[in-house]
């Protein structure tokens, strides 16, 4: 296998493009990708300032390696979430990235800072975890992006992830889902600009990407993740890709070119109905925001915890910061992760 590029050996081959790259080649086609999609979908101007969601995966270092590589001013931020082991392991990989190139990366803890942690919001809100777990980066990363004057959050959803959300709203025709479901969600009231970079490249891409560039990040999926829904729409989807190579990247892209503005508007309306949260400020359709109620009913029984919640929210609403804190419409379905 030769490269495509310069005819060097291959190291991988990337079938959807019927095309194989040596190392060097390949790291190019992966911020190639990265780029058109920035490009695209106007999801950077020069100078902006971007907040990547890490996980200490291999989606979300990617993305901002990549947009570093590219020469964007990003910094990162990562959530603990206090799911036992894979939550030290994922801190430390995470960590690592951030030191070995002397970056920034903000930490929040759920338990430390908001006195609960996505195991015990699963047991007291008796939802799957993935509801508890995706609930509450929506609604910090958009806070501490604000917070902090960052123009945009960008997160590590790949092709894959993105092609198996679109599966199920589909499947269901979640038309105000489907109207949020694209690479770049503009600013709104409360809503800081939140960003896919990664939506033209597969999960075997951005592995590579990392296998190729050095980069350590936690292998293991989370252990709650077992048995969700989007996992059955992703081995779905593989099937199609093993049999039609570049089936997911149609589905996907297609669907952005052709199909989103069509529910574009399903989801402004959704958008007209909001209002501040009397608890945190955040933008919501709800008597409080789903943020403050996943909070309470998860901190219910624990004296310090609410003590905790209730000293902050106090220290919110005096530093005048709270009225910009936003809590995003949570997709049922959508994947949690940040890669
Ligand atoms: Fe969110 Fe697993 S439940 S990462
Ligand atoms: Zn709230």
């Amino acid at each position: 296998m030769k490269c495509r590029r310069c005819r060097a050996p291959a190291v991988v081959d990337v079938r959807r493009h019927n095309a194989a790259f040596c190392r060097e080649c390949f790291l190019r086609h992966v911020r190639e990708q990265v780029r058109r999609a920035i490009d695209d979908h106007d999801m950077l101007q020069p100078g902006d300032r971007v907040l990547v969601a890490i996980s200490g995966g291999k989606d979300s270092l990617a993305a901002w390696d990549v947009l570093r590589e590219l020469g964007y001013d990003a910094d990162g931020l990562y959530l603990g979430l206090g799911i036992g082991s894979y939550s030290d392991e994922s801190s430390r990989y995470a960590h690592e990235y951030a030191s070995r190139h002397g970056l920034t990366l903000h930490s929040v803890d759920l338990a430390r800072d908001y006195g609960y942690d996505v195991p015990g919001a699963a047991v007291a809100t008796r939802r799957a975890p993935c509801g508890a777990c995706g609930l509450s980066k929506r609604h910090l990363f958009n806070e501490v992006a604000l917070e902090r004057g960052y123009d945009a959050v960008a997160t590590g959803h790949n092709l894959d992830d993105e092609a198996a959300v679109l599966l199920g709203n589909v499947l269901r025709w979640e038309t105000a889902y489907l109207g949020r479901q694209h690479p770049v969600l503009p600013a709104a009231e409360g809503f800081v600009r939140k960003i896919k970079p990664l939506v033209r490249l597969g999960e075997r891409e951005t592995a590579a990407y990392c296998v190729l560039s050095r980069i350590d990040y936690i292998v293991e999926e989370c252990p709650m993740a077992a048995g969700n829904r989007h996992l059955g729409y992703k081995e779905l989807l593989n099937e199609l890709e093993d049999r039609s190579p570049g089936s997911k990247a149609a589905f996907l892209l297609g669907y952005f070119e052709r199909a989103h503005s069509r529910f574009a508007g399903d989801a402004a309306s959704e958008r007209a109905h909001l209002r501040p949260c009397p608890e945190c400020g955040a933008p919501t359709t709800g008597d409080i925001c789903a943020f403050c109620s996943l909070r309470a009913r998860a901190t219910v029984g624990d004296e310090a915890a609410v003590e905790l919640v209730a000293r902050r929210t106090a220290r919110g609403r005096s530093s005048g910061r709270s009225a910009r804190r936003a809590t995003a419409p949570a997709p049922p379905g959508a994947p949690t992760g940040a890669g």
